[in-house]
């Protein structure tokens, strides 16, 4: 586990910064950091597949970090409207630039599709490279493929299987373990990331609740925290 979060750390030391042009920013997106104490991060959740929970972890990520992160998306269909203020969501548009952002800015970009010229450049300057992947064999094969085009531009990775049941978790880790050595993360099937949406709520926040719902998610909210403690290393 060290040697592989050494081996992130150089990789990002080592990373090539290179000049994306985005077009202005909208009047509604404001980014105010309100509380100091806290990393400024680029976090970007990517792969090719729709499905895994990108936008998912995107939300819970946004309503969980300190720091008012704001998430864009390439995926107009995504349903952040419906649980983020519209001054911390932005989608962005078949063909539209993505914004210039100031430096202080804490982004979490949520990228479904192939990766293009628009979205290179901000897995470039991302801290940290998030690839979901569900554990079934054919969505494994697209995730190495998914990391193959990812790690050309930041190999500051970390994998999360999403969705898993029984030991589908060290399954999928053999697969990816064949191609990759990035840290690989588990985020079991749980009713908890639909009901961010149903809630409007972070999963942290219902376990803080308690109830019924706070109890079972107990244990995919400790597996979301282990993401939160990686990501802010
Ligand atoms: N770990 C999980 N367990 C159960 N359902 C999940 C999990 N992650 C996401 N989902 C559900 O799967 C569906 C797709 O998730 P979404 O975040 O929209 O994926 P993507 O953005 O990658 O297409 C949603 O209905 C979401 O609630
Ligand atoms: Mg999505």
């Amino acid at each position: 586990m060290l040697t592989i979060l050494k081996l992130r750390k150089k990789d990002k030391n080592e990373k090539r910064k290179r000049n994306v042009r985005f077009s202005c920013l909208p009047n509604k997106w404001i980014f105010r950091r309100k509380n100091a104490g806290f990393k400024v991060m680029k976090i970007c959740i990517s792969t090719f597949k729709g499905g895994p929970g990108k936008s998912s972890i995107a939300v819970n990520l946004a309503m969980t970090l300190p720091g008012d992160y704001g998430v864009i998306t390439n995926d107009i269909y995504s349903p952040l409207e419906t649980v983020l203020p519209v001054s911390r969501f932005l989608k962005i548009g078949r063909d539209k630039k993505f914004p210039r952002l100031p430096d202080n800015a804490n982004i979490i970009y949520d990228l479904g599709g192939y990766i293009d010229q628009r979205t290179t450049g901000i897995i470039e300057n991302s801290d940290v490279v998030i690839v979901p992947s569900l554990p079934e064999f054919l969505d494994l094969q697209i995730t190495i493929d998914s990391i193959a085009e990812i790690q050309r531009f930041n190999r500051n990775i970390i994998v999360i299987i999403t969705k898993t049941k029984g030991n589908e978790f060290s399954m999928a880790c053999k697969v990816i373990r064949a191609f990759y050595d990035y840290l690989l993360l588990e985020l079991k099937y749980s009713r908890a990331f639909p009901s961010i949406f149903e809630e409007k709520m972070s999963i942290q926040a219902m376990c803080a609740k308690g109830g019924l719902k706070g109890h079972h998610y107990k244990l995919v909210n400790k597996q979301f925290n282990e993401l939160i403690s990686e990501i802010q290393g």
